[in-house]
């Protein structure tokens, strides 16, 4: 998490950094801070909270200076406090960083017993003052005492520095967390993505695992975890070319839900074959005709793409599926089999836990592949094949459209999977191919729903609790809608397997707790309406998400229903996905929450 940019310019800097940071602040904002070097001395302001405090703050005290660095935080080690806000100095150097520290205490211990003071909780001081120890007592060049501190830091972190004296040098390192180059004409620039240097640059050089990058305004050399000098390709970024208005929506959030259809399009169009209804698959995928076992990772919204992935690739591709939250998987002993597929889900391709467990997996022989949105991040360039998708950038915290879209990925590559091992023949594949190809329209027609779901979220947002319940693939909706609600509006909601509820959950049920009932018509419908009627009969109102028939079947005991289009049942979630949203959504927008920007979240989720 955390945001860090650095620019090496022509003129003065801040308001760069400030327009580079607004563009990070979806990796926290708990507060945020910039610092120049202007005639060889160092400046900061720092501000909590969110970028507009700092905006305000460097209204009233502008900041010289060609040549800083600035860091939008999401809070680790110490509270979201302007003491704890980087940019971090000492009397050598200012340093911004994004990360954790994962030694910093023995480091901590060590510099104080050597005479160093901190004035901040956080990890990170430890770098600035360990750097500083290097070039104060051994006299080192700021490079060699960059390396060295290097040398002693443990963790997963990205960092960029900046030094007394120093108007044309500013050095990053990345192990861990993401960190770009960007080359201007006489400026450069370092960010934590090129997303961050679009307004700058589109000439981007991305940083290796264990890179680290001396930075002046005509040049840069990148040095390998050895300390050699290595060459690394420059990119053309596309970066540039993403939309980052609200298109007239009052949250990114709303602007992503209405996206959909376009952007489900989109990534089918890289799978589906729309005039002999097939499906094609990058090259370089699995040989899913030999694959025993295909282990699916990932975390939060994206693991739960990956839980309906597993009811695909179980039914289409009669393919074992093993699947786990990264953060544990990483840790399990999984007795992978030699020769195995893991398949990682990301939106960011950065989330920590994702690409450690994508590690792990890897030690272990399995071939990697990975459906990811951020084409340039860690986990699309680790992968050996990656599932493209086309959800472009989501800015709104909360997931929407890059869940819809992991969905219509994972789908096709299960349609493939179950062709290749001969389950679905050709008139079930062209079957499917046009009911995925039939999904954005009807995305399009449940997002008409919108006025009646505002209505009804009015009343769900006077809730202290909510359930979601679902059976078959409408489960793992369950527990993004409950995800989708908590995270936004932060009413209490938790998601459970409708079978489940009378194994314990229903306890809770009373007229005070609402239960939203995610039951398409499908073969599973009347057992998750009989599930319903048992919440019902403890006094629980039923909120039925259904299609017109599941609807009428239901009767009108049901306390409110919101009707989706009729889909094929399998691909029910990639529909069902809009009512979800769009009644968690109003449900803050009711509760007048900060609904792109939720408190104690950040977008990319870079720290394990
Ligand atoms: C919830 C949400 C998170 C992410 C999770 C994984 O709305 O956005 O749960 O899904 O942090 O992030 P990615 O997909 O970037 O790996």
């Amino acid at each position: 998490m955390c945001g860090i940019i650095g620019i090496l310019g022509k003129t003065d800097v801040a308001p760069l950094i400030v327009e580079g940071l607004k563009r990070l602040e979806y990796r926290g904002y708990d507060s945020a801070g910039v610092a120049t070097v202007k005639d060889g001395r160092i400046d900061r302001r720092r501000a909590p909270g969110k970028l507009s405090a700092l905006e305000g703050v460097l209204k009233e005290r502008p900041l010289k200076g060609a040549i800083g660095i600035g860091h939008t935080r999401w809070a680790t080690h110490g509270a979201a406090n302007e003491t704890n806000a980087h940019p971090h100095a000492t009397r050598r150097l200012a340093l911004v960083h994004n990360g954790i520290i994962e030694n910093f205490a023995e480091l901590r211990r060590e510099l104080k017993e050597k005479g160093y003071a901190f004035e901040s909780e956080t990890d990170t001081e430890v770098c600035a003052q360990l750097i500083t120890y290097y070039l104060e007592t051994e006299n080192l060049p700021p490079k060699d005492a960059f390396g060295k501190a290097l040398a002693r830091i443990r963790g997963a972190f990205a960092l960029a520095v900046v030094f007394l004296g120093e108007d044309d040098l500013m050095i990053g390192a990345r192990r861990g967390s993401p960190l770009a180059l960007g080359r201007g004409d006489g400026e450069m620039f370092l960010g934590s993505d090129s997303y961050a240097l679009a307004p700058f640059t589109n000439r981007v050089t991305y940083l290796e695992e264990g890179d680290w990058a001396v930075v002046t305004r005509s040049a840069f050399q990148i040095y390998d975890a050895a300390g050699r000098p290595v060459a690394r390709p420059e990119t053309l970024s596309s970066a540039a070319d993403a939309m980052v208005d609200k298109d007239g929506h009052r949250h990114f959030m709303a602007k992503e839900i209405h996206q959909q259809p376009e952007v489900i399009a989109h990534t089918l169009s890289r799978y589906l074959d729309p005039a002999s209804e097939t499906v094609r698959l990058p090259d370089g995928s699995f040989d899913f005709a030999k694959l025993d076992r295909l282990t699916i990772s990932a975390c939060g919204t994206a693991y739960y793409a990956g839980l309906v992935a597993k009811y695909w690739f179980e039914t289409w591709a009669r393919l074992p599926v093993e699947i786990d939250i990264a953060s544990e998987l990483r840790y399990r002993a999984v007795p992978y089999a030699p020769g195995g597929g893991a398949l990682f889900v990301s939106q960011s391709g950065e989330t920590a836990d994702t690409l450690a467990a994508l590690r792990e997996a890897r030690r272990n022989g399995q071939k990697i592949a990975a459906v990811v949105n951020v084409l340039e991040s860690s986990i699309a360039r680790e992968a050996d094949v990656m599932f493209p998708m086309a959800a472009g950038p989501e800015i709104g915290v909360a997931s929407t459209k890059a869940f819809t879209c992991q969905l219509a990925a994972l789908a096709a590559v299960a349609i493939a999977a179950g062709r290749a091992r001969g389950v679905l023949d050709e008139t079930e594949e062209r079957r499917l191919v046009r009911a995925l190809l039939g999904t954005p329209r009807l995305v399009a027609e449940a997002l008409k729903s919108a006025d009646r779901i505002e209505k009804i979220a009015e009343e769900i947002a006077r809730a202290q609790d909510v359930l979601y319940i679902g059976r078959g693939v409408s489960f793992p909706l369950a527990l993004e809608g409950a995800l989708k609600l908590k995270e936004i509006s932060y009413i209490h909601a938790e998601g459970y397997a409708a079978g489940e509820l009378k194994h314990g959950p229903i306890a809770l049920i009373d007229d005070a707790v609402p239960v939203i009932v995610i039951a398409p018509s499908d073969a599973l419908y009347e057992k998750t309406v009989s599930n319903m009627y048992e919440v019902m009969a403890r006094g629980g109102r039923a909120l039925l998400i259904s299609d017109r028939k599941g609807i009428a079947q239901a009767g009108d005991k049901v306390w409110r229903a919101i009707e989706a289009p009729e889909v094929e049942p399998m691909l029910a979630p990639i529909v069902y996905a809009a009512p979800i949203q769009l009644l968690a959504y109003y449900t803050a927008t009711t509760k007048g929450t900060d609904v792109d920007q939720p408190r104690n979240l950040a977008k990319s989720v870079t720290v394990e």
